[in-house]
C-alpha cells in the first residue's frame, strides 16, 4: 500500500511539473489592444483595451506577446474593459495588438505549501490516509436509516471518509446542503468546499433557505467567504461578507464603495478618451484601495473565526490562512470530481470527518502538462484514485460510497437519453419529475416539447477558430441560439442557460447579451458560459450549441476526445423543462463515429423525430428582436434598402468562388463616394477604397461597422442549400470581434 509520504511526494510533483509546464507554454491567452505605455521610469506601465472583461487578480503574474516580442509583468489593475499592466520591457508608446497570457499557478505553489504542512503534521496525515484508503468497514448504524439525508448524516457521524456519488439531479446537493444545517445544528464547525465559485454559491443558497425555513437563522454564523458573488444568491446577501462587513463597520464599507465607483468612472474615461492624468489617478486609487483591503482583511478573519459554516472555494481555502489555519468538525466537498486529488487531500486535512460528493461521470479536473504524474494525479478524479469506483462493473458498491439514484431535474424525455448512455439504466426518474416540468416544457420555442435539435447543416461554413486563443466560435449558430433564448424570455421563461464546449463561442454570447439583451434579462436569470462552468448549476431552459461546422474539417477534441461523453453528459444534465441543441447533423454524422456521445445523442434526436432544420425556421420564430431580424433570403430589396442607408462604411466578404450579380455591383459601385467601400477576397478588387486580399470561408457585410448580415443570398456559396433565411445583427462588439478575426 502506498504511504501518505510517497502520495504527498508525487503529489507535489504533479503540482510542479504543472507549474513548470504553465510557466514555460502559458496558458489562457487573451487579446488586449491599444496599450498606451503610462509611465517608464522603472517598469513600464501600460494601459489596454480588452473585448471582454477579464477580471484578473490583481498583482498575478502575465507574460505579454507582441509579435515576436515577449515580456513578463503583472497585472496592476483589471477592471470592465481595461487593464493596467506593468511590463519589464518597453515596447515603445503605443501597442495596437498583443496576446495576454496568464495563469494562475500561484494557486499550485499554495497547494504544495499546504501539502508540506500536512507532511509535518501526523493528524493531517492521518486525515488523509483515511481519505485514499476508505475503510471497508462501515459503522453507521444501517437499521435506523430513514432517508437519503438522514443516511448522510449517520455515514458522516460514524466514517471518517464518505464518498457520495449521485447522476445529475439525483439531490447531491439537495443532501449535503441539509446534512451541512444538521451539523450546525448540533453546534459542528463546518467547512464547505467547492472547485467553482458557482458551485459554492448554490450549495451555500440551498443550505441558507433550508436554515431560514427552520427559523434558526442567525447572522454571521453562516459565511460566504470570498469570491465574486453572482446571481445564485441574490437572495441571501446577509452571508456574504461584504455584506457583514457593512453591518459592522459601515464607514469602512462606505469609503470602499465610494472608491470603487470613483475607479469605475476613471476607467469609463480611460476607456472613451485616454489621459495621463486619470491613469496616474487610476494608479494612485488602487494604492488607497489596497491600504483599505487590509482593513478589511482583518475583519474578515474574525468573521471567519466566529462562524459555524464557513463556505469557500478550494483555491481560496488553500490560500488563505484565515481558513487553512483552523479546524472543523467536518468539511464537505461538493463537485468533488473537478477538484484535483491533492486538493481533496487537503480538504481532507482540516477536519475530523469529510463528505466527498460529485459525480465521476461527470467532469474530471483540468491540467496541461502530459507528464505522467499530472495525468494520474491532476487529470483524474479522487473517486477514482480512493478506489472507491473499483467494484462498480461488478455491481459492488463500496461501504463508503453512498449512491443516490433517483433524479428530480430533468423533464424524461431529457434523462432519456443520458439515463441509457451515459449511466447504463443504473439511474431512475423521481415520480415528481413527469409532471412537475410540464409548465416549462409547454414555454416556446417548440412549445409542449422537452427536447429538440436545431439542425444547421448546409447552412454554411460559419465555423471558425479565435486567432488568440484557437477555441471555435460559429456566427450563424450564436445568432439562432440568441433567438432561442428570445423566445423562450418572451414566452415567460425564468431561467435559461446557454452551454457550448468552446470558450470563444461562449464569451461571445455574454458579450451579446451585455451589449443588447441588457434590458430584456434584468431580473431574469440568463447566462451563458461553458460546459466547465455550468458543472453543479441547473436552469428552466437550456440551450446546448456544439458550434462545430465546416470548414473545419474535423470535430474538435472537446466534442470527440477521451473525457467527451463527461462534458455532454454534463451539457444536457443542467435542463429542468426544455433542451434545445443546435448542431451542425450533417457535420456530426461525417465527422464523429458512432461510438462518441455526441454522435449518439443526435442519432437519438433524429430516432425521436426531435430535429427542425432551418428550412422550417419561419415555424418557430414569433418575436423578432429589433437589433436581431430574420428575413426571407431572396427578398433581397431589403438587404439592399439597408446597404443604401450605410453612412460610413461598407465592408463586403466574398469568399472563393462567390460572384456578385449585377444589381450587387451597381449598388456598390453607385455608392456615395463618401463611404468607404472595403473588400475582401481573395479576388482582386478594382472599384473599392480599400482591397484586403484575404480568403475568409463565408460571406457577409457589415455597414458602418455596428451592422452585420449573414447568410446573404450570393451565387456559388459553398455547402449550403439555398440560403432560407439571411440574418441581421446590429452589434458593434460584434463586427469589431468578427473583423479582428480576418
Ligand atoms: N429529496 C428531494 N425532495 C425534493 N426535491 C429534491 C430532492 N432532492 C433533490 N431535489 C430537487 O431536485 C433538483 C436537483 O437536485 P440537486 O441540485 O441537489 O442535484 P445534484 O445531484 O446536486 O445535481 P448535479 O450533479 O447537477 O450537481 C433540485 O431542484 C432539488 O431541489
Ligand atoms: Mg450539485
Amino acid at each position: 500500500m502506498t504511504t501518505t509520504k510517497t502520495y504527498i511526494k508525487e503529489w507535489q510533483q504533479a503540482l510542479q511539473e504543472e507549474i513548470n509546464h504553465l510557466k514555460k507554454f502559458g496558458g489562457s491567452r487573451y487579446s488586449v489592444s491599444n496599450g498606451r505605455l503610462l509611465s517608464n521610469d522603472s517598469s513600464y506601465r501600460y494601459y489596454f483595451d480588452t473585448t471582454v472583461a477579464l477580471r484578473l487578480p490583481v498583482g498575478s503574474f502575465i507574460k505579454l506577446e507582441w509579435g515576436t516580442m515577449k515580456s513578463s509583468g503583472k497585472v496592476l489593475s483589471s477592471e470592465g474593459r481595461g487593464i493596467i499592466l506593468e511590463l519589464e520591457h518597453n515596447f515603445g508608446d503605443l501597442i495596437p495588438n498583443a496576446n495576454l497570457l496568464h495563469d494562475p499557478w500561484e494557486l499550485l505553489e499554495q497547494l504544495i505549501e499546504r501539502l508540506d504542512e500536512i507532511k509535518k503534521s501526523k493528524q493531517k496525515r492521518l486525515r488523509v490516509k483515511r481519505l485514499m484508503n476508505p475503510s471497508m468497514d462501515s459503522k453507521h448504524p444501517k437499521e435506523k436509516i430513514k432517508s437519503n439525508v438522514h443516511e448522510l448524516i449517520l455515514r458522516s457521524k460514524y466514517n471518517a471518509a464518505t464518498f457520495v456519488w449521485g447522476p445529475p439531479g439525483t439531490g447531491k446537493t439537495y443532501t449535503l446542503a441539509r446534512t451541512a444545517a444538521n451539523k450546525y445544528f448540533k453546534k459542528n464547525k463546518v467547512l464547505i468546499l467547492s472547485h467553482s465559485n458557482q458551485a459554492v454559491d448554490v450549495l451555500m443558497s440551498e443550505m441558507t433557505a433550508f436554515i431560514k425555513r427552520k427559523k434558526r437563522f442567525k447572522e454571521g454564523d453562516v459565511l460566504r467567504y470570498g469570491g465574486n458573488i453572482g446571481e445564485t444568491l441574490s437572495l441571501h446577501q446577509e452571508i456574504t461578507t461584504n455584506q457583514l462587513i457593512e453591518k459592522q463597520d459601515p464607514l469602512l464599507a462606505k469609503d470602499r464603495e465610494k472608491l470603487v465607483e470613483e475607479r469605475y468612472h476613471l476607467k469609463q474615461d480611460l476607456a472613451n478618451s485616454f489621459s495621463k492624468r486619470d491613469s496616474d489617478n487610476l494608479l494612485e486609487l488602487e494604492a488607497k484601495f489596497s491600504r483599505i483591503l487590509e482593513k478589511i482583511r482583518k475583519k474578515e478573519v474574525q468573521l471567519v473565526k466566529d462562524a459555524f459554516i464557513v463556505g469557500t472555494t478550494l483555491a481560496k481555502a488553500a490560500s488563505d490562512s484565515a481558513v487553512y489555519e483552523a479546524d472543523y468538525d467536518i468539511v464537505i466537498l461538493d463537485e468533488a470530481s473537478m477538484a484535483y486529488v491533492p486538493q481533496a487531500a487537503f480538504a481532507a486535512s482540516l477536519g475530523k470527518r469529510v463528505i466527498i460528493c460529485g459525480d465521476f461521470m461527470q467532469l474530471p479536473p483540468i491540467a496541461s502538462s502530459r507528464n505522467s504524474l499530472v495525468s494520474e494525479w491532476l487529470k483524474e478524479d479522487v473517486f477514482h484514485k480512493a478506489g472507491v469506483v473499483e467494484g462498480l462493473n461488478e455491481g459492488k458498491l463500496h461501504p463508503q460510497l453512498f449512491l443516490l439514484k433517483e433524479q428530480r431535474r430533468m423533464h424524461p424525455d431529457i434523462s432519456a437519453f443520458t439515463n441509457r448512455y451515459i449511466y447504463q439504466s443504473l439511474v431512475e426518474d423521481h415520480e415528481s419529475v413527469f409532471k412537475s416540468r410540464d409548465s416549462i416544457t409547454a414555454l416556446a420555442p417548440f412549445k409542449g416539447k422537452a427536447v429538440m435539435l436545431l439542425d444547421t447543416s448546409f447552412t454554411g461554413m460559419h465555423c471558425i477558430s479565435d486567432k488568440t486563443t484557437n477555441s471555435r466560435f460559429n456566427l450563424w449558430q450564436l445568432l439562432l441560439s440568441f433567438q432561442v433564448i428570445h423566445e423562450a424570455n418572451m414566452d415567460g421563461a425564468t431561467s435559461i442557460g446557454y452551454v457550448t464546449p468552446y470558450r470563444a463561442q461562449a464569451n461571445l454570447m455574454e458579450m451579446l447579451l451585455e451589449e443588447i439583451y441588457e434590458k430584456e434579462r434584468s431580473g431574469i436569470d440568463i447566462i451563458a458560459a461553458t460546459v466547465h462552468r455550468f458543472q453543479g448549476s441547473e436552469r428552466d431552459v437550456m440551450v446546448f450549441d456544439t458550434v462545430d461546422s465546416a470548414p473545419q474539417d474535423r470535430a474538435g477534441m472537446l466534442v470527440t476526445g477521451k473525457d467527451s461523453k463527461r462534458l455532454m453528459n454534463v451539457a444536457i444534465t443542467r435542463t429542468k423543462g426544455k433542451f434545445i441543441q443546435v448542431s451542425d447533423r450533417n457535420f456530426i454524422e461525417r465527422h464523429i463515429y458512432k461510438g462518441r456521445t455526441l454522435r449518439q445523442l443526435v442519432d437519438h434526436q433524429v430516432q425521436n423525430n426531435q430535429t427542425v432544420t432551418m428550412k422550417e425556421i419561419g415555424s418557430w420564430i414569433r418575436n423578432q428582436h429589433p437589433k436581431l431580424r430574420w428575413i426571407h433570403a431572396l427578398k433581397v430589396e431589403v438587404i439592399f434598402r439597408d446597404l443604401r442607408s450605410a453612412k460610413s462604411s461598407i465592408t463586403i466578404c466574398l469568399p472563393e468562388g462567390i460572384k456578385l450579380s449585377e444589381e450587387w455591383n451597381k449598388l456598390l459601385t453607385n455608392r456615395d463616394k463618401r463611404i468607404k467601400l472595403t473588400v475582401i477576397s481573395d479576388q482582386k478588387w478594382g472599384k473599392c477604397d480599400v482591397w484586403m486580399n484575404e480568403s475568409f470561408p463565408f460571406p457577409f457585410m457589415m455597414l458602418d461597422d455596428k451592422v452585420l448580415w449573414l447568410g446573404l443570398p450570393f451565387e456559388g456559396v459553398r455547402a449550403i442549400n439555398p440560403p432560407y433565411v439571411a440574418a441581421r445583427i446590429s452589434s458593434s462588439r460584434v463586427c469589431e470581434y468578427l473583423l479582428k478575426q480576418i
